[in-house]
């Protein structure tokens, strides 16, 4: 597809779905993708309630095949990876886990030592291009549509989101099913779907990253405060979501 006609599509979608309700709207788009796109969608997953919820819905919910890719940056905690097992095992689906180049991994930890990310924003930014960010690009090889478990209430960064939209920096249609969801909607529907999920969103870890980088928050305190906690809310952001390039 070219660009071109991307754009378009995501105009028009935008528009069909626009009276949906939010489980509505997060349903028609997960079948659409799935049903037209099949293997050029794949969702990447953190195995956060709200990838969880997704991967539900893909799995259990819509007829047709769709990738389903995990970024394993080597900092994850234990209970992640156990996580990836119980739902592979649940749906009957092998998901993808991609690794960073061991060399440039290698390279930055000599130069900057082991946990160089909390020295300054510009070191941290290296560990997530070189952890995340390449390893992403390698991901979205051939992907048209790229699904997300992004909400614009988890945010300040997230607030202009659209649950369709064209992705400059990678050149591809993203759709964000769950963008009108509130926390509470999707913790009803893990629970109501008996969907497996990290048992560390109940002590405290409402939003979980790297295990360097996450905090447990206390309660009244912003979902994400525990992400980068030492920098400034509006740069606490890996750069999955908001590259330019
Ligand atoms: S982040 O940019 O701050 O790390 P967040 O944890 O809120 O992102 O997750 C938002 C979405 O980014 C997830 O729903 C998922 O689609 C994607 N994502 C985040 N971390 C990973 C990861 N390690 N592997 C794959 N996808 C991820
Ligand atoms: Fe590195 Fe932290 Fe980014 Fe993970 S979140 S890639 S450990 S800087």
């Amino acid at each position: 597809m070219t660009k071109e006609q991307k754009i378009a599509l995501v105009a028009e979608k935008n528009a069909e779905w626009a009276g949906l309700s939010a489980l509505e709207s997060a349903q028609t788009a997960v079948r659409w993708a799935v049903e037209t796109f099949g293997l050029r969608a794949a969702l990447s997953t953190s195995l956060s309630y709200e990838d969880q919820a997704v991967t539900d819905m893909i799995a259990r919910q819509v007829k047709g095949s769709v990738r389903i890719f995990t970024l394993d940056t080597g900092r994850m905690f234990s209970q992640i990876y156990d996580l990836i097992d119980r739902t592979n095992r649940r749906y009957g689906i092998r998901i993808e886990v991609f690794f960073p180049d061991y060399a440039k991994v290698q390279e930055m930890v000599r130069q900057h030592g082991i946990n160089l990310f909390y020295d300054s924003v510009e070191l941290r930014h290296l560990c997530c291009d070189i952890r995340k960010i390449e390893p992403l690009k390698r991901a979205l090889k051939g992907v048209d549509v790229w699904i997300t478990g992004l909400r614009r209430s988890q945010s300040v960064t997230r607030t202009d989101m659209q649950i369709i939209e064209y992705d400059t920096a990678d050149d591809v249609i993203k759709l964000n099913p769950l963008m009108l969801w509130s926390e509470a909607d999707v913790i009803d529907y893990v629970k109501s779907n008996n969907v497996p999920y990290n048992k560390m969103h109940e002590q405290g870890y409402p939003s979980i990253g790297c295990q360097p980088c996450t905090r447990a928050i206390n309660p009244g305190e912003d979902i994400r405060a525990g992400r980068w906690w030492w920098e400034n809310p509006d740069k606490r952001e890996c750069g999955l979501h908001s590259r330019k390039h």
